[in-house]
């Protein structure tokens, strides 16, 4: 996985939780690296998730609650760091519903080793998109975040919900996201 999700995790957890609990989480993970992630490098999908899981343990808060939270924060940094990606988009349906046809695109023009889900367009209908995620990893909590940071991007209090409809051979998971 791209360095990016690694340094904004532990950036959002000392936001969020204080540096002692990103510390820990580091600490009592078992990491591929030394806990030192860059930007630039790239991370088994495995560090992630020991470390979600330590902090999980560490403030007994549930997995899927903070891959959420992250989700929904992370939303706001990758379009900081590529603001043109939502230049003529002027509603969070219409750009969720264009993430496989363009947005992630988009991403593997500039990152062509990124390890992207793949989403299917189900409806969208005024106000309420189905779509699927599918993915090799379980990060549907993690798509739900970043759905409900792009309403906040577009100052639009969104609902998602989901359910796993598919375990194997991959993740496939589906969402009803409403406006
Ligand atoms: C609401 C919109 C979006 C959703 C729901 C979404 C969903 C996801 C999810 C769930 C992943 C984790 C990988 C997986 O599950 O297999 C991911 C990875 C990623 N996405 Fe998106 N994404 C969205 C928008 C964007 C935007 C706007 C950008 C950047 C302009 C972006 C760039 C990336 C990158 C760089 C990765 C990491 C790939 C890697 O680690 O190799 N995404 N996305």
């Amino acid at each position: 996985m791209k360095g990016m999700v690694f340094t904004e995790l532990v950036e959002f957890i000392e936001n969020t939780f204080g540096y002692e609990a990103a510390d820990a989480m580091i600490e009592k993970s078992i990491l591929s690296t030394d806990g030192i992630f860059t930007q630039a490098g790239n991370y088994p999908f495995s560090d992630l998730l020991a470390m979600v899981i330590t902090l999980s343990q560490e403030l007994n808060v549930p997995v899927e609650t903070l891959i959420e939270a992250y989700g929904r924060h992370l939303f706001k940094r990758i379009v900081a760091l590529y603001p043109p990606i939502t230049y003529g988009f002027d509603s969070p349906l219409k750009f969720i519903a264009q993430v496989d046809t363009f947005i992630h695109p988009e991403v593997l023009k500039l990152y062509p080793d990124a390890d992207l889900p793949s989403f299917k367009l189900i409806s969208l209908v005024e106000n309420e998109l189905i779509i699927d995620y599918i993915s090799s990893k379980p990060l549907a909590p993690l798509a739900k975040g970043l759905a409900l940071g792009c309403g906040d991007f577009f100052k639009q209090d969104l609902i998602a919900t989901y359910e796993i409809i598919e375990e194997t051979p991959k993740i496939r998971a589906r969402f009803k996201i409403t406006a």
